[in-house]
């Protein structure tokens, strides 16, 4: 039997890692065998991308650049791990997919949505995931969780991060109009609260599919 093939989806310090942890966590306990990977990343050729992708460069990626590089670390995510782990049965759970392609790229930069769709589709073939859970939180509440754990843990914020103009706005909204265009698949989370809070909404939506 195929796994499942789980997503999380929203903007810089809405709790993505921290209910993807709590749910990896109940889904072992259910016996499943769960796969934790992020974008862009886990393979090593994708880790060796990711700071290309995501540092302050002396020399930034174009927007197409860009959009290009999370694409090619997609493909061999999807092709090296994903489908081999859902064919052997495992649940994969994605920290960040598709659609922050185009809640980022589209959106938030103002690619063609439609062009960033289709590239998308071609890096992916058919796979698309069982389940995408947006957590959604106002802009000031992520912030101020960001800049909390920045001071707790000595980390800098990174290029996509520090875009200015409007730029979280539109992909806060861009997510939202995803959302509405595909109710059945992504599933809309109120990230407000406290974790455990923020958890029994997301177990809400996968429990069914247990
Ligand atoms: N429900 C919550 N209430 C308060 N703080 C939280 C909550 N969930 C997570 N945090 C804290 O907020 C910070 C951001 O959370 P987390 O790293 O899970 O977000 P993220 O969406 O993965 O962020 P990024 O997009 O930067 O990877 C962390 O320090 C985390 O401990
Ligand atoms: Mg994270």
């Amino acid at each position: 039997m195929l796994g499942k093939f789980i997503t999380f989806e929203g903007g810089e310090g809405c709790g993505k890692s921290t209910q993807i942890r709590l749910l990896q966590a109940a889904l072992e306990r259910y016996g499943k065998r769960v796969l934790l990977t992020r974008e862009p990343g886990g393979t090593p050729l994708n880790e060796r991308l990711r700071p290309l992708i995501k540092e302050e460069l002396e020399d930034p990626p174009v927007d197409k650049c860009e959009l290009l590089l999370f694409l090619a670390a997609r493909a061999q995510l999807v092709e090296k791990v994903i489908r081999p782990r859902l064919e052997a049965g495992e649940w994969v759970i994605c920290d960040r997919f598709g659609d922050s392609t185009l809640a980022y790229q589209g959106y938030g930069r103002g690619m063609d949505l439609a062009t960033v769709g289709e590239l998308n589709r071609f890096a992916c073939g058919t796979l698309k995931p069982d389940l995408t859970l947006l957590l959604d939180l106002p802009l000031e509440v992520a912030n101020a969780r960001r800049r909390a754990r920045e001071t707790g843990t000595g980390t800098v914020a990174d290029r996509i991060e520090l875009a200015g103009g409007g730029f979280h706005e539109r992909i806060r909204n861009g997510f939202l109009e995803l959302q509405r265009r595909e109710p059945e698949r992504i599933r809309l989370i109120d990230a407000s609260g406290a974790p455990e809070e923020v958890f029994a909404r997301v177990w809400k939506s996968i429990s069914p599919i247990v």
